[in-house]
């Protein structure tokens, strides 16, 4: 029996009658451009969230949480409604909304994503909810449209205009395997991500600054994206070169055009990055996730210090590329170093946020998992 069964017949009277987990992810390469239509290059990570469901007759949704000592939240089913309720329960209940379900649940959750490091927390917690009414419902939903479900409770209901990376990866990753994301139709492509035989490690640097999603600089980059392509009246940026992008900078002011000139070289880092790694050259991969953030901090300006002076430190002791990942303004950042090096990297990190007086960093290493499955 999952552990999650027994807490849940605790709670509710009777076992859950589906358990399923879905994974956070790390993101290699193409940060904010999946509402750009871009390509992105997330994994998923090991960590994963739980979520165990039965149908009620009550016509109540009961959310529960683990890591909230298990209180039960509760909502008429007729009643639900965007933007209301506790706000960590408006993931679980805007994936039922989103996927149209009228049945009463109860819904218990054990998320061992860490919260706010800028893993997605969220989509694994949408992504594990979706998976589990897909399969109790029988809704035949393909993993591409679970993804959208998923994103559109969390666009609709939570009120995050986020894109489709972090669901589409936590629902369909492979693991050992990075996940080429089209972010115009969905397509995926499976890119080996070996970095083992190399002598190579990815480790992941939460710098304990937590980042709130919700708030108000994510959709302003957003809306200044969007502009930019409203303002060249093209229909996206995916479908402007970097070159002739540049060549029209006088339409654009100044901090539109660095937001979507942003955007524009990402794309173009992501396309790179793949072939990169499809010559095992992890120099040039490295490289390039450096460039990455050199333009989050700088053109895109969602870096913070502490983001900083992680990846600063990183490259300072070897590491052959750094970068913040995920929404900015804190969560985590990656480094990709030589496993003899992680030790010392780590050391370095910790001494210089001691010394900037900044709460100590967490680590962990991460490989790319398998993405959104049923537990028995
Ligand atoms: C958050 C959003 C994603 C994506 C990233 C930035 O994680 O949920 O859709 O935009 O930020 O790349």
């Amino acid at each position: 029996m999952h552990p999650i069964s027994k807490k849940f017949e605790e709670l509710f009277g009777s076992g859950p009658e589906v358990i399923a987990a879905a994974p956070g992810r790390v993101n290699l390469v193409g940060e904010h451009v999946d509402f750009l239509d871009g390509f992105v290059l997330p994994f998923a990570m090991k960590d994963l969230t739980i979520a165990a469901i039965s149908k009620n007759n009550d016509a109540v949704i009961r959310v529960a949480s683990q890591q909230r000592s298990g209180e039960i939240f509760e909502v008429a089913v007729e009643k639900l409604e965007p933007l209301t309720g506790e706000p960590w329960t408006r993931y679980p209940i805007g994936v039922v909304w989103a996927l149209g379900i009228k049945s009463g649940l109860n819904i218990l959750i054990d998320g061992q994503v860490p919260l706010g490091a800028g893993l997605s927390s969220s989509a694994a917690l949408e992504s594990s909810v979706a998976t589990a009414l897909n399969h109790l419902f029988d809704l035949k939903i393909s993993k591409p449209n679970l993804s959208l479900a998923a994103q559109r409770a969390e666009n609709v209901y939570v009120g995050m205009p986020c894109g489709i990376m972090d669901q589409s990866v936590s629902i369909m990753a492979h693991e050992g395997f990075a996940l080429l994301i089209d972010c115009r139709d969905l397509s995926t492509q499976d890119i080996e991500f070996n970095i083992e035989p190399a002598g190579l490690e990815l480790l992941v640097i939460d710098t304990q600054v937590h980042h709130a999603l919700v708030d108000g600089g994510y959709a302003q980059r957003r809306a200044s994206c969007e502009k930019a392509v409203a303002v060249l009246g093209i229909t996206s940026l995916r479908d402007i070169s970097v070159e002739d992008f540049v060549a029209r900078k006088a339409e654009l002011d100044p901090t539109t055009y660095s937001r979507a000139f942003h955007g524009v070289s990402e794309m173009r880092r992501v396309l790179d990055g793949v072939a990169a790694l499809k010559k095992n050259d992890f120099e040039t991969f490295g490289k390039i996730v450096t460039q990455c953030h050199q333009s989050l901090r700088d053109n895109y300006t969602i870096s913070c210090p502490e983001l900083n002076v992680a990846v600063d430190t990183a490259l300072k002791f070897g590491s052959l590329g750094s970068r913040l990942i995920g929404g900015g303004y804190g969560g985590s950042a990656i480094s990709l170093n030589k496993k003899s090096d992680t030790e010392k990297i780590k050391e370095e990190i910790s001494k210089a946020f001691l010394a900037n007086n900044f709460a100590p960093p967490r680590f962990f290493t991460s490989q790319p998992s398998a993405g959104a499955r049923l537990i028995n």
